[in-house]
């Protein structure tokens, strides 16, 4: 390609050498710089120029922060074409583009602008920013090119991770290959605009970890809080969707990075008293961060002892692997969708959506529900932030459970099961209600077995039995309808149990007419004296649960 005359070179060798200690932040068609050389940015902050690492003799031209040993590298420009020999000449060639040479004047690297400048300038930015412009232009900000349009492995301020939707450019990371050699690795952090936009960090092409899902307000569980050190900023619009931060303290120095070695993605700040790169958060925070671990339709939560374990509404499709931690597998629906309206759609809250969704922006989102039921291949749907629905077709994969924040959706079940749900549900407010009267009705179940044992004894005086247990002295017809609950709770026929609603209705009401209760079912001969009798029973429901768990099964 362009070929630069010798004489480029003699200019260069005139106005720089390696002694030349007034800092220049740009190049133009009549300046190079060369192995030894740096541009320094007008603060001082960034500087570019020649590196190479280990004992290699592959030599990179690369943008550094100035006042950071060891050199810590942001962003490198022949990353594919290493200089295999110490001489090198960044400059700008006849076309206006800047272009890397090597010793044979062959070019390495290019900007590759398509426009062209009759006055080119390169410029090192304080920003970390290295520009080409056209210095006769009246807009110092209309770049012809930017380093920031490429990004290697560094974001920093100012930088964007994203897409512009118009033109297809798409700004993400890449990982270097080693600490040692910053050729591409194998890691990159990428957005994915096919749904609702989510960057995906992938090891060749095997996705290992979503930040989660944008729905308009949230990103998975990240909210755009500022912190201490930085302040993250999301756009989403019509034209570009991309993540980017600002230090909020402009002399602070910070940047994200993605790790050569483990692919984790991390936010890094200087400590200028310890002089060390500080990580002040990692994106993948825990296991359940590893891409789609609990398998189809399984929900990973970090605070249960086995992470891993089916959504509601879905079993595993080979319990014996899922009990023994292989999740892979995952779990498939309980019982069988019918499809059309004889299925409905069960509510998972506080989640990281699962992967990969269709967005409809131009649903509102009463339509997301009517619009989901009637497509049998729409296994779940969810609203957004922004009006919208999103739908998911296929099987869900990576979803995790939040204990704060976090987002929700919709997934498809059959009636049946929906049903199963609303019984379990009403089971549960039972537990609930069951914890407030088991005291009592433990109380009332001892009173009965105590009155069992002792009927001969005790007929025609309850009080008897109530006074050891209370202080105050309890009306007799109350204990006697204590007494008959208890009686009634325990009939050997579940179904003839009352259930917790009306058993609060009958101690609670003054004038009930109590059913007769029937044979019970716990009741049995084995014990000798009342004293035993009792410490048995007290044992019994600290031992086992058997005493509860009827309670906890009443209708
Ligand atoms: C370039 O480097 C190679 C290997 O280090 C060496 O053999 C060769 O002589 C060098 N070429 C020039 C022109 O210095
Ligand atoms: C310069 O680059 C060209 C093309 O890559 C290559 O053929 C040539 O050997 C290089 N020259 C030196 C001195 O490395
Ligand atoms: C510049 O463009 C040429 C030709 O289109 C291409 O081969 C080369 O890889 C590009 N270089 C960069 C740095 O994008
Ligand atoms: C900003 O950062 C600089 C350099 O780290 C530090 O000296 C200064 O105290 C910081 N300012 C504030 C307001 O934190
Ligand atoms: C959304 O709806 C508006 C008005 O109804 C229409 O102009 C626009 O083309 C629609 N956009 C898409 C993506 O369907
Ligand atoms: C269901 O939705 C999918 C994806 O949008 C679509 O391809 C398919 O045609 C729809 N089926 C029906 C019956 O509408």
């Amino acid at each position: 390609m362009e070929r630069l005359p010798f004489f480029i070179f003699c200019i260069t060798c005139l106005l720089f050498n390696s002694k030349f200690s007034v800092a220049v932040d740009t190049i133009s068609p009549s300046r190079a710089i060369t192995d030894g050389q740096t541009l320094i940015s007008a603060g001082e902050k960034f500087e570019l120029g020649f590196f190479s690492r280990g004992s290699s003799n592959k030599q990179y031209l690369g943008i550094w922060f100035k006042s950071i040993h060891p050199q810590t590298v942001v962003w490198v420009a022949n990353r594919n074409n290493p200089l295999t020999n110490s001489s090198g000449a960044l400059t700008i060639s006849g076309n206006g583009n800047m272009v890397l040479l090597n010793q044979t004047e062959s070019v390495i690297w290019s900007s590759n602008s398509s426009s062209t400048a009759k006055n080119p300038v390169a410029q090192l930015l304080d920003s970390g920013n290295l520009v080409l412009r056209d210095g006769s232009s009246g807009n110092p900000e209309n770049y012809l090119w930017q380093s920031f349009d490429y990004p290697f492995d560094t974001l920093l301020p100012g930088m964007k991770l994203g897409l512009n939707i118009r033109t297809g450019e798409n700004w993400y990371l890449t990982s270097w290959k080693s600490e040692d050699d910053p050729s591409p690795g194998d890691y990159t952090y990428k957005f994915d605009h096919r749904g609702l936009p989510q960057i995906v960090l992938r090891k060749g092409s095997v996705v290992q970890f979503r930040s989660g899902s944008w729905d308009g307000v949230r990103f998975g569980s990240i909210k755009f809080d500022r912190n201490a050190v930085f302040n993250p900023i999301f756009v989403c619009n019509e034209e570009e969707v991309y993540y980017s931060f600002e230090n909020n303290n402009r002399s602070a120095i910070s940047r994200f990075v993605v790790n050569d070695q483990s692919g984790s993605i991390q936010h890094m700040t200087w400590n200028d008293r310890r002089l060390e790169w500080v990580v002040i958060f990692t994106l993948q925070k825990d296991s359940c961060d590893s891409y789609a671990l609990c398998g189809a339709y399984g929900t990973c939560n970090i605070n249960n002892a086995q992470i891993c374990k089916c959504l509601k509404g879905f079993t595993p499709r080979s319990p014996q692997d899922y009990n023994a931690l292989d999740w892979s597998g995952g779990c498939v629906p309980r019982l069988p969708l019918k499809c059309g309206s004889k299925d409905g759609f069960r509510k998972f809250t506080r989640m990281k959506l699962p992967d990969t969704s269709i967005f409809n922006r131009n649903m509102s989102s009463i339509e997301c529900r009517a619009v989901c039921l009637n497509n049998c291949s729409c296994i779940a749907y969810a609203k957004t932030g922004i009006s919208g629905c999103v739908f998911w077709f296929g099987v869900l994969l990576d979803i995790r459970e939040y204990v704060e924040d976090g987002q929700e959706f919709y997934i498809r079940m059959a009636a049946s099961e929906l049903e199963s749900n609303n019984n379990a549900g009403k089971r549960v407010a039972v537990i609930v209600t069951v914890s407030v009267v088991s005291g009592m009705l433990l109380f009332v179940f001892l009173s009965w077995c105590i009155r069992k044992r002792m009927k001969k004894r005790i007929e025609g005086k309850p009080l008897e039995l109530i006074d050891a247990f209370m202080e105050d002295p309890v009306p007799e017809s109350e204990s006697l309808k204590c007494i008959q609950v208890g009686l009634l709770c325990v009939q050997i026929r579940p179904d003839d149990r009352p259930t917790m609603p009306s058993v609060l209705l009958m101690l609670d009401s003054e004038n009930t007419m109590l059913p007769q209760p029937k044979q019970p079912g716990f009741y049995t001969e084995r014990f000798p004296v009342e004293k035993d009798l009792l410490s048995s029973i007290v044992k019994k429901s600290s031992n086992s649960n058997d005493v509860t768990i009827t309670m906890l099964e009443g209708r």
